[in-house]
């Protein structure tokens, strides 16, 4: 049985300070559990001191980005190289990624790539946006994203990724995706997977969901068969929040 996944996104929020002591805290309130893996992604500048001061069998670390050079004349830009050994995973192509900072599928491919050589974990987030969702195309966009973000991947690199189904107009919208609509996207992201790397990797490949979740709702997506977690967003800022959260994937 594939280990509950769930991850909290802080976003552009909490400064180093306000990090530490919410790790602090996460670290007194959680045990380690068999069942459950949990991963927090801080911004890229608290990443290496809180890689210091948190407790790996407890939870882990997951950068939002990266890029995909190991080094060069990039400014601003912090390669997935310099994150090897700080954190365990890394958010690759998540929408906001995508729409705000025009980052192309091209982009993508490449740090799913630079992620796996660097011994990160990439977390590939794909989703549909309203427009393609009202026009019925949800499949072909999950197809094409999955075809493109993984062009690079070998069949023996699959079991490092793990893959977000992160419809667009539920990212921080409060318009959380039914349950149904997510159990049947995650068969076509399984579907596909299938076709791209057989049967049994199908099977085995994580997937997760995101897209306004709370504590009143997570437990319906957990109960989802073939959904192995959460990417959480807003709730995930709430360290009560969070736990509960983490329980029900316990629980569930
Ligand atoms: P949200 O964000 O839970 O605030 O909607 C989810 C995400 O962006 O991963």
């Amino acid at each position: 049985m594939r280990k509950k996944l769930i991850i909290g996104n802080w976003k552009m929020n909490l400064n180093m300070q306000e990090a530490s002591l919410y790790l602090h805290k996460l670290m007194e309130v959680l045990k380690p559990r068999r069942d459950v893996e949990v991963v927090v992604a801080p911004t890229t500048l608290t990443l290496q001191s809180l890689s210091l001061q948190i407790n790996r069998r407890i939870a882990k670390l997951a950068a939002q980005n990266c890029y995909w050079r190991d080094h060069g004349a990039y400014t601003g830009e912090v390669p997935a190289a310099h994150l090897r050994g700080i954190a365990d995973y890394v958010l690759i192509g998540h929408s906001e990624r995508r729409y705000i900072f025009i980052e192309s599928d091209k982009d993508i491919r490449l740090k799913v790539q630079a992620a796996i050589r660097n011994r990160l974990q990439p977390i590939l987030c794909i989703g549909e946006t309203a427009q393609e969702r009202a026009l019925g195309e949800t499949r072909d966009v999950l197809a094409d994203q999955l075809t493109s973000g993984l062009a690079n991947v070998t069949a023996e690199e699959l079991d490092k990724v793990v893959i977000a189904y992160e419809p667009i107009w539920a990212i921080g919208t409060g318009d959380n995706a039914k349950p149904v609509d997510v159990k049947k996207a995650t068969q076509m992201i399984r579907q596909h997977v299938a076709h791209l790397y057989g049967k049994k990797a199908a099977e085995e490949v994580r997937i997760l969901y995101g897209g306004s979740i709370t504590v009143d709702n997570a437990a319906d997506y957990l109960a989802i068969s073939g959904l192995d977690g959460l990417l959480v967003g807003a709730a995930s800022l709430d360290i009560h929040q969070f736990t509960e959260i983490i329980e029900k994937a316990h629980k569930g």
